[in-house]
């Protein structure tokens, strides 16, 4: 059966800054679903709250796959859950190869038991695994090679992203897309690997203002947030008028919560404030 990561009320505190007011939202393995909204409504805070990430608070409600709250567990144990992020800025380690890191990785995932220094992957069939995931998504093999993001491009930390999600194979993987600085080939990358990984046991949460990504992989669900909610709901359309319209609509259609984004941007620019009209 198809698990289900579900999200109910949750509220997420920042450095005893309450971002996340209350986002309810429900994946279904095997689907695709958007996750929109301008910058600052809280799309990256709410991905690495589901991932864990100390800095993160959980004041209120709660994370669950299958009814089992995620809320008290590590990031190691929510990836053995089947979750994975794609971070927005991934982290360099320098003197860790990619291929022993994806090693270590898939080894967690897939033997949760293990303990340090046991329990990996035979370095054969690893190898084998790893260099037919890089043939299907056309990722030159000299890339395994590489120390860990050190001096990637843009580009070529997206293509560590895409295959860390072939190998480890999530149950939802969540995508957080900076859509600045990616050139079209690497978006067309992106997109069509994405599409080429999708499938019944895998589901998708993509964040992106890019429509680009959402043309190969046709979001059954679109949901946008503004300041720290999902205000709207809806399917492909709904990212197409996004993508067209831009959030104006939306904010229309939500005053009292686009009047309190405002505020908290004007609270964030304390000098603009000062200043502030009307
Ligand atoms: N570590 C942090 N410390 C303080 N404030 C933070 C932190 N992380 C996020 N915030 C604040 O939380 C709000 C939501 O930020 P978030 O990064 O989740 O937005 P976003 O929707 O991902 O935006 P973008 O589209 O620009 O990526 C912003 O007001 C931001 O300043
Ligand atoms: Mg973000």
């Amino acid at each position: 059966m198809a698990s289900l990561l579900k999200i109910e009320n949750l509220c997420v505190a920042v450095d005893d800054k309450l971002i996340l007011k209350g986002v309810n939202l429900e994946v279904r393995q095997g689907e695709i679903h958007a996750l929109m909204g301008p910058n600052g409504s809280g799309k990256s805070t709410l991905a690495y709250a589901l991932m864990g990430h100390p800095k993160y608070e959980i004041v209120e409600g709660n994370i669950s796959v299958d009814g089992a709250s995620l809320n008290e567990l590590e990031p190691d144990a929510r990836a053995r859950m089947g979750l994975f992020l794609a971070f927005q800025y991934p982290v360099t380690i320098p003197g860790v190869k990619v291929a022993d890191f994806l090693r270590h990785a898939v080894s967690n995932v897939r033997n949760p038991n293990r303990k340090e220094g046991e329990g990996l992957i035979p370095m054969r069939d690893f190898r084998k695994e790893l260099k037919s995931r890089m043939e299907e998504l056309g990722i030159d093999l000299e890339f395994a090679r590489r120390y860990l993001n050190d001096g990637f491009s843009g580009g070529e930390k997206k293509r560590m992203e895409i295959l860390q999600l072939a190998m480890l194979r999530p149950k939802f993987a969540i995508l957080d897309e900076t859509d600045s600085g990616l050139d079209s080939d690497a978006v067309r990358f992106v997109s069509e690997a994405i599409s080429r990984l999708s499938g019944p046991d895998m589901a998708i949460v993509i964040i992106t203002h890019h429509e680009r990504l959402l043309e190969f992989n046709v979001p059954q669900q679109t949901h946008v947030m503004l300041a720290g909610r999902i205000v709207e709901d809806g399917d492909a359309r709904l990212a197409h008028e996004l993508h067209d319209q831009g959030y104006a609509g939306i904010r229309a259609r939500h005053p009292a919560i686009a009047a309190e984004e405002q505020e908290e941007t004007a609270a964030r620019q304390p000098g603009a404030a000062v200043g502030a009209r009307g």
